[in-house]
C-alpha cells in the first residue's frame, strides 16, 4: 500500500503525516470562484460532474495534497429525499422544513435518491480516473443528526434548537428522520464507493450539542450502524468519523462505532488527543482554521506542535474545521511546508 492516507488509516505511524484540508476546494481559491461562476451557482456546480471534478482537482494541482475530497454537499441527500434546497448568498442553506408526520410521509423513499445523486457518482468516477496515483479519493456524507438539524430547522442554527425541540416534542417523527437518514446514508456512501471512493468520511458537525444519552443514541448509534453496514460490504474501505466538538465523547468513539479514524476539531489540544484518542487508532486534525487567515510564525509553530505531539501514532494532518473564504492561499503553502519540513 503506497498511498500515505491509506497507510495512516491502516494504523501506520509515519515520520511525516499525510495532509489534506477540510473545504480545500472553496471560495478562498480564485480558480474555484471562476469555476463556480461558470457553473452559475453552488448547487449547479455540485450537480455538474465535469466542473465538480475540476474544483476537486484544483487544490490537488496547486498544493499536492495527499487526499482529494469529492466536491458535493451534505445537504444533497435531503434534497434527493424530496426536501427543497436552495442557498442564499452570504447567508447559507435553506430547506423546506420537516417537523410533522405528514411532512415526513411526503418524503421520497430511499430507492429514489440515486435519481438525484447520479451526477455525484459520475464526479467520483471522473476523479478516480484523473487523480494522481498517490492521491486518495475521499467520499463523504453528513451524519444523520447534523443533516436532520438542517431538515428540521430549514437552515443552519447556532444551537440546533429546532432539532432539540422536535426531539422533546415529537420523538416519533424525530427518530423516523434519523432512521431514514441513517439508511439512506448507507446507500449513498455505498454508491460513492462503487463509483471509486477509497475512503468515506461522516461529518457530524453539530455532534457537540448532543449530551449524555442523546449523544449515544443520535451520534454514536447511527455512526455505528452506517460503519457496520459499509464494513460488511466493503471491508477494505476505511471510514473517518468527525463528531465535531464532542469533547469527552471523542474518547472511545472509534471503539464504539468501528470507524478507522476520528477527526478532531481544535477545541481539544493535540496533547489531549495523543493521550485519549490516538491510543484507539488514527486521528485527523486539528489546526485552527484562523491560522490560514493570520499566517506568520504562529501558523508554523502551531503546525509543528501538532505534528510533533501526534508523531507517535497514526495521524493525518488537517484543520480543526473547514478553511474559510477569507484565508490567504499562500498560508496553505506555509502549513504544508511546516508539516513536511520536519523530516
Ligand atoms: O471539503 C470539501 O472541500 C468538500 C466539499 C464540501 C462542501 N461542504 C462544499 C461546500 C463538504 C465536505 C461539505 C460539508 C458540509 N456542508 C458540512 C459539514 C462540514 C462542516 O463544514 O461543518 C456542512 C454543515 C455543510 C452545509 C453547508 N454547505 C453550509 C452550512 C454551507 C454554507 C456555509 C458557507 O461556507 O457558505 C454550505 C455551502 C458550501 N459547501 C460551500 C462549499 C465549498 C460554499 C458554497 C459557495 O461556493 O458559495
Amino acid at each position: 500500500m503506497t498511498k500515505k492516507i491509506l497507510r495512516a488509516l491502516a494504523g501506520e505511524t509515519q515520520a511525516t503525516p499525510p495532509i489534506w484540508m477540510m473545504r480545500q476546494a472553496g471560495r478562498y481559491l480564485p480558480e474555484y470562484r471562476a469555476t463556480r461562476a461558470e457553473a452559475g451557482d453552488f448547487l449547479s456546480l455540485c450537480y455538474n460532474s465535469e466542473l465538480a471534478a475540476e474544483v476537486t482537482l484544483q487544490p490537488i494541482r496547486r498544493y499536492g495534497f495527499d487526499a482529494a475530497i469529492l466536491f458535493a454537499d451534505i445537504l444533497l441527500l435531503p434534497q434527493a429525499l424530496g426536501a427543497d434546497l436552495w442557498f442564499v448568498t452570504g447567508e447559507g442553506p435553506r430547506l423546506s422544513t420537516i417537523t410533522t408526520q405528514a411532512e415526513f410521509d411526503a418524503l421520497k423513499g430511499i430507492d429514489h435518491i440515486h435519481e438525484t445523486l447520479n451526477p455525484v457518482y459520475e464526479t467520483v468516477r471522473i476523479l478516480s480516473r484523473e487523480l494522481p496515483e498517490e492521491t486518495t479519493l475521499i467520499g463523504f456524507a453528513g451524519a444523520p443528526w447534523t443533516v436532520a438539524t438542517y431538515m428540521i430547522a430549514g437552515r443552519g442554527t447556532p444551537d440546533q434548537g429546532p432539532a432539540h425541540a422536535l426531539m422533546a416534542e415529537n420523538l416519533a417523527v424525530f427518530e423516523q428522520i434519523i432512521d431514514l437518514l441513517t439508511d439512506s446514508t448507507i446507500d449513498y456512501l455505498s454508491a460513492q464507493i462503487e463509483a471509486g471512493a477509497e475512503v468515506v468520511k461522516i461529518f457530524d458537525s453539530w455532534a457537540g450539542s448532543l449530551k449524555g444519552e442523546a449523544f449515544d443514541k443520535y451520534a454514536l448509534a447511527p455512526a455505528r450502524k452506517i460503519t457496520k453496514a459499509l464494513k460488511a460490504k466493503y471491508p477494505h474501505v476505511p471510514v473517518i468519523g468527525f463528531p465535531r466538538q464532542a469533547g469527552d465523547n471523542y474518547i472511545g468513539f472509534a471503539r464504539a462505532t468501528g470507524v478507522d479514524c476520528v477527526a478532531v476539531d481544535d477545541s481539544v489540544s493535540p496533547e489531549w488527543v495523543a493521550k485519549h484518542v490516538q491510543p484507539d487508532g488514527c486521528v485527523q486534525g486539528n489546526l485552527k482554521s484562523s491560522h490560514m487567515v493570520t499566517g506568520g510564525p504562529e501558523l508554523v509553530s502551531e503546525t509543528r506542535r501538532i505534528v510533533e505531539t501526534l508523531k507517535n501514532g497514526p495521524h493525518i494532518f488537517n484543520l480543526g474545521h473547514g478553511i474559510t473564504p477569507d484565508a490567504d492561499p499562500e498560508n496553505v503553502h506555509l502549513m504544508i511546508e511546516a508539516v513536511r519540513a520536519g523530516n
